[in-house]
């Protein structure tokens, strides 16, 4: 999906998971204490949901977004939940990690971006992100499967995720679920050392 078109649906309100809530899965890593300490990164953080509540379980995080309009919300959200100070969030391109100076990366959280990326990108962004990640680092990853009947480039395969990240990671756990009607999958990663 291109940039244009994430900009206008933040514009037209055509922003369906923009749900406000944290999933009860990112909910648990943290509660569990399974999510190292270190910067966070929120790779595709839209208006900031998670992105906050990371700094509210005592994080700096780094949110990353290419619609300015889902940046500036952010922005106002995270000045209202009083943790402005913690979270640094940014019009950028998460496909082209490499320019932006990112300091190491203890864990990275990407909530519906990777799947809608062109292959060469995912392919950029992946390597990328390796690199940043400090071992031991952790990864949580949420996508929609290929639908057809959507887009043609809508999605990604499970196999296409693990091609993509298992010299870098070791998956640790994989569920798959269901969201209004489509396949969906959240991975757990972790850097290895
Ligand atoms: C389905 S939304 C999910 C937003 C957020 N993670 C959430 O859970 O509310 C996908 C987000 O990825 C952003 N995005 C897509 N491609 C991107 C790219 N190449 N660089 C930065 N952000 C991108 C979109 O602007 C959009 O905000």
């Amino acid at each position: 999906v291109s940039r244009f078109r994430f900009r206008l649906m933040y514009l037209l309100g055509k922003t369906r998971w923009d749900s406000g809530i944290t999933p009860p899965e990112v909910v648990e890593a943290f509660e569990e204490g399974e999510i190292p300490p270190g910067t966070a990164l929120d790779l595709g953080c839209g208006t900031g949901t998670n992105a906050i509540f990371m700094a509210q379980h005592g994080r700096e995080v780094i949110g990353l977004d290419f619609a300015r309009e889902a940046i500036v919300r952010a922005k106002r959200k995270a000045r209202a939940a009083g943790v402005a100070d913690r979270v640094d969030v940014r019009v950028a391109d998460v496909t082209r990690l490499a320019r932006l100076s990112l300091p190491p990366i203890a864990f990275a959280l990407d909530i519906g971006c990777f799947h809608g990326l062109p292959t060469e990108g995912q392919q950029r962004y992946a390597s990328d992100l390796a690199q940043l990640m400090t071992p031991g680092g952790r990864y949580m990853l949420y996508t929609h499967d290929p639908d057809e009947a959507r887009s043609a480039n809508f999605g990604i395969s499970q196999e296409d995720v693990r091609a993509l990240f298992s010299e870098a990671f070791t998956i640790t756990r994989q569920e798959h679920g269901e969201f209004r009607g489509g396949g969906t999958t959240w991975f757990w990663m972790a850097r290895r050392t």
